[in-house]
């Protein structure tokens, strides 16, 4: 099996570079063996109620976005639909025996028909490029990693994590939109391996261009995964 990069480095006597978030939500690059081989990631499964209140709570820590999702909003997308919401948790550095959560990530099915004006219109946007009928399609919908931890691999963690549940739950595509604007969003997912789909120029302004992504998944998928993860499921 192939062991995560950081591990590799380590069993080599390597000393492995690892990324630090600093003011600004820069990265800088430092030698911490302990972020990536020592310890595994803790990631929390939730189901819909308590999920989505997490969700509302940890938005709250993102003051860069104005448009905070509620859990209401959250149930109300995800209630009928297959989805899966995963919540990273990470020691307080100031008490480590506070634990928190950093980063999460929330994604669920979309079908090639939608009612919901919202869904409907990305599915229209996707047609083209997306095949939908006879196969399942999740849609990576919201997520990100508070400022302070970022560039530790909680994100692609969360993301591996996602992945062997679609996997386990027929998925064959994971879909996701941002925006021109969103460098670090998009860097990370080129990181993970998605590929540009579709561009729509914004006729105003080319930062708010949208960019949608994709990533076909399969059993090889798992081969190219780098973290080691506690998964926890969170209680009802
Ligand atoms: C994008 C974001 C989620 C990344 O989270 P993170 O926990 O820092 O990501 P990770 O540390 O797990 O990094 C995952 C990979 O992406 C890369 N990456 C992370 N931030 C990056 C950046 N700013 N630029 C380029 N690559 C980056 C890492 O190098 C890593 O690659 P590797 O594992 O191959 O070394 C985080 O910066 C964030 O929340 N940003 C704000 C959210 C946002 O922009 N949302 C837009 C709406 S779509």
């Amino acid at each position: 099996m192939q062991q995560p990069r950081a591990v590799q480095g380590f069993l080599q006597g390597a000393k492995p570079l690892y990324k630090k978030a600093t003011g600004g939500g820069k990265l800088a690059y430092y030698n911490d063996t302990a972020m990536r081989d020592h310890r595994a990631y803790r990631i929390k499964q939730y189901p819909l109620e308590r999920g989505a209140l997490e969700i509302q709570y940890i938005e709250e820590f993102f003051g860069e976005f104005d448009r905070k999702k509620t859990a209401v909003e959250i149930q109300a997308r995800l209630g009928d639909r297959r989805h899966c919401i995963l919540i990273a948790e990470a020691p307080l550095p100031s008490d480590p025996s506070q634990i928190v959560p950093v980063s999460f990530k929330v994604a669920h099915t979309i079908y090639g028909r939608e009612i919901d004006p919202k869904l409907k219109d990305l599915v229209d946007r996707l047609q083209d490029t997306v095949v939908f009928d006879g196969r399942r399609v999740l849609y990576s919908w919201i997520g990100g990693t508070r400022n302070d931890w970022r560039g530790q691999g909680h994100f692609r963690a969360l993301s591996e994590q996602q992945e062997i549940w679609a996997l386990e739950q027929g998925f064959k595509e994971i879909v996701v939109k941002t925006k021109n604007k969103f460098y670090a969003m998009r860097g990370t997912l080129d990181h993970l391996h998605f590929q540009v789909i579709k561009f729509e120029k914004d006729p105003v302004d080319n930062q708010e261009s949208k960019v949608y992504l994709s990533k076909k998944i399969g059993p090889d998928t798992l081969k190219t995964h780098l973290s080691q993860r506690k998964l926890v499921e969170s209680a009802r």
